[in-house]
């Protein structure tokens, strides 16, 4: 019979420890390795279920969220998710707000999870599937509004240090305690920039010369001080083309990359083929990234990367095209 110890009270506790995979056939023709933390393991299948959890016992203790009180939140799927889980749980509404430009599962997902999903139309000009700034500001007038109109605590993932929190208390811990800190470089896709912020501020207290690259679209590169051409790429979950991520710290980054939509897309294609692991385009972007850095200036070094959501989230797309 199994210990009690082994059995979890809810779903919110089996959220985190993560494995790591050695992507051993991806990095076969390059100099290097490449270790994947496989987020989608969570139970909202992503990474955001941490923060999720850290930002709701973060205001429970603050006494910024009473009990019962709506949650309410802006979230590329992802966040709501997990919002819609750790909610669910502890008996607080939660009202997602996301762009009608994000995939249709992520809706669906969060609406069978009890949240109240409302949608927003994108601007004349966008794509569904490329949900860019502009598309993004007009979701964070509304969640602006449901917030007021509710009274509702507003779970800011832009904001709040919960957020940062989750990655730097957990994320970055696990990943120091799996490779034995063993490790050279950290490549993250930034939305918020909470992923890598925490991870990046662990990993570099262990180890100062731990190196972290923020991983941005080609054309909208804007933390890398570059033009913004092309807003609406197809890189779910982030690269908004903000200038400003209150919780990134820029002492953090050491350097930053950029990955085409085509090259974000062969790299999941490639995951799930070649390892078996099934994820957005977001990971397919971090690992792309990660390989053209171990060709480059990390050769024969071992980079870590977030596999941050999976595949699933993505199957109306034509990622998946057969
Ligand atoms: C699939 C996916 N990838 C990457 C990110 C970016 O993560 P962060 O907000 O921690 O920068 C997000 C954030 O929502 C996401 O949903």
């Amino acid at each position: 019979m199994a210990a009690d110890s082994d059995i979890l009270p809810s779903a919110v506790e089996a959220i985190g420890s993560t494995p790591i995979v050695d992507l051993v056939r991806i990095s076969r023709t390059i100099e290097g390795r490449i270790l994947a933390k496989l987020e989608f393991l969570n139970p909202g299948f992503s990474k955001k279920d941490r923060i999720a959890r850290q930002i709701i016992a973060d205001a429970e203790i603050s006494g910024a969220l009473k009990p019962g009180q709506t949650v309410v939140e802006l979230t590329s799927g992802n966040t709501g998710t997990g919002l819609a889980i750790v909610c669910g749980i502890k008996g607080y509404p939660f009202v997602a707000v996301m762009s009608r430009g994000n995939s249709v599962e992520r809706a669906r997902m969060m609406s069978a999870l009890g949240a109240e999903v409302v949608l927003v139309d994108q601007l004349p000009d966008s794509v569904p599937g490329q949900v860019s700034g502009g598309d993004l500001a007009l979701v964070e007038r509304k969640t602006q509004k449901i917030v007021a109109e509710r009274h509702a605590f507003r779970a800011d993932q832009f904001q709040l240090k919960g957020n940062f929190r989750a990655h730097y208390l957990n994320t970055g811990p696990e990943i120091i305690r799996q490779t034995g800190g063993d490790i050279d470089v950290f490549c993250d896709f930034a939305g918020t920039g909470g992923s890598f912020a925490g991870c990046a501020a662990a990993l570099k207290e262990h180890n100062p010369r731990i190196k972290s690259y923020i991983v941005e679209p080609d054309g909208a590169a804007i933390l890398a001080g570059e033009p913004v051409t092309y807003p609406n790429h197809r890189i779910q979950g982030g690269g908004y083309a903000m200038a400003d991520l209150p919780l990134l710290d820029c002492a953090l980054i050491d350097g930053y990359l950029k990955v085409t939509d085509q090259q974000a897309i062969a790299m999941a294609r490639r995951l799930a083929k070649e390892e078996g692991i099934f994820a957005g385009f977001s990971s397919g972007a971090n690992v792309a990234a990660a390989t053209e850095l171990l060709k480059t200036d990390f050769k024969g070094k071992t980079a870590v990367v977030l596999i941050c959501d999976s595949g699933l989230k993505y199957l109306s797309t034509d990622l998946w095209d057969i």
